[in-house]
């Protein structure tokens, strides 16, 4: 495998414990970041199936420009790769374009409080499909994360329906992304890095013409302007920034991935979102009622539990 050791010998393992937390502090801040632009931008020009395509294409050209110059090895893949993956793109692009169509309606802190359910989606869509089973604890940590979205939802000031079915599609296509990916990393030759950048191509191929049909150049173009208006060419250089980082956090949370099982992942994703609500409620100064903050912290609480049930 490009890049990563197999075997990790017993004197290594704090190395590989320090690599891990230095890829998830780098995946978490990234993930801030890219909110924070992400939202600015939709504010401003709220066309999420344009800047999704954006987010993918930034991370395409960035990726065949490492391979082109040599800066990244390029990937040795054959068409049962390129085949394999693409049910992985199809889940990636529906989970991404769902999520930035949900931001677009409701406030950050609201899709990511419902994205904090994903591991629930990770035990039914596992039970219910694949036809695994595991233990009562484990179901039982569903009822608060659940009932805490629910609360979280029920409570929401500002509610909207395609902000709450956006966020809750996105849960599911991701969890279908994470066990194909993880299935189609296994025994690979393509490292986590370069398995993300041939996901985004392929994405970006999927969604660019459904892009052009949501939405298409003439509202595009009518939005440019009003968004010039209303902020000034800024709003450019967000959606650079949102782009790049969003290509950046993927990349890293693929690499970590590539080292730690889904379930490590889906709980270091949950943290993730801790950091996200936090820091978009005050950076966008959200409105929060006690009851509304109370389902949040019920469903991440749920989450722990979940971790430790499946453990
Ligand atoms: C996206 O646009 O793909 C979402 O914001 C991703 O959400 P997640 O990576 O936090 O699940």
């Amino acid at each position: 495998k490009e890049s990563k050791a197999e075997v990790v010998p017993a004197s290594s393992e704090a190395a590989q414990k320090l690599k891990i937390s230095i890829y998830f502090a780098t995946w978490w801040a990234l993930n801030v970041i890219f909110n924070i632009y992400n939202k600015k931008v939709l504010n401003a020009f709220p066309y999420p199936w344009l800047t999704s395509t954006l987010s993918l294409a930034c991370g395409s050209a960035m990726m065949l420009f490492s391979w082109v110059t040599c800066l990244v090895e390029a990937p040795k893949t054959d068409l049962d790769f390129w085949k394999a993956l693409f049910p992985v793109a199809v889940a990636h692009t529906i989970g991404h374009v769902a999520a930035t169509v949900s931001m677009s309606k409701v406030a950050v802190s609201f899709t990511h409080i419902i994205k904090s359910a994903e591991p629930a989606f990770s035990v039914l869509v596992s039970r219910f499909i694949l036809g695994e089973s595991f233990p009562m604890p484990v179901y039982l940590s569903l009822l608060p994360i659940i009932g805490g979205c629910g609360l979280a939802a029920a409570t929401e000031l500002n509610f909207n329906m395609v902000g709450f079915m956006g966020a809750m599609i996105s849960n599911l296509a991701f969890v279908f992304r994470n066990i194909f990916s993880k299935r189609g990393m296994k025994g690979k030759s393509v490292s986590g890095m370069n398995y993300y950048a041939c996901l985004s191509i392929m994405s970006l191929i999927i969604l660019a013409p459904f892009a052009i049909a949501m939405e298409g150049p003439q509202m595009w173009a009518a939005g440019w302007q009003k968004a010039l208006a209303d902020v000034g060419p800024n709003v450019l250089w967000w959606i650079g920034a949102q782009s790049v980082f969003y290509h950046l956090y993927n990349q890293v949370s693929y690499m970590s991935l590539d080292q730690i099982s889904p379930l490590t992942f889906s709980i270091g994703n949950t943290m993730k979102r801790i950091s996200v609500i936090v820091s978009s409620i005050i950076i966008f100064r959200t409105p929060v009622r006690p009851v509304n903050a109370l389902g949040a912290a019920i469903a991440i609480f749920g989450t722990f539990l979940y971790s430790q049930a499946k453990q």
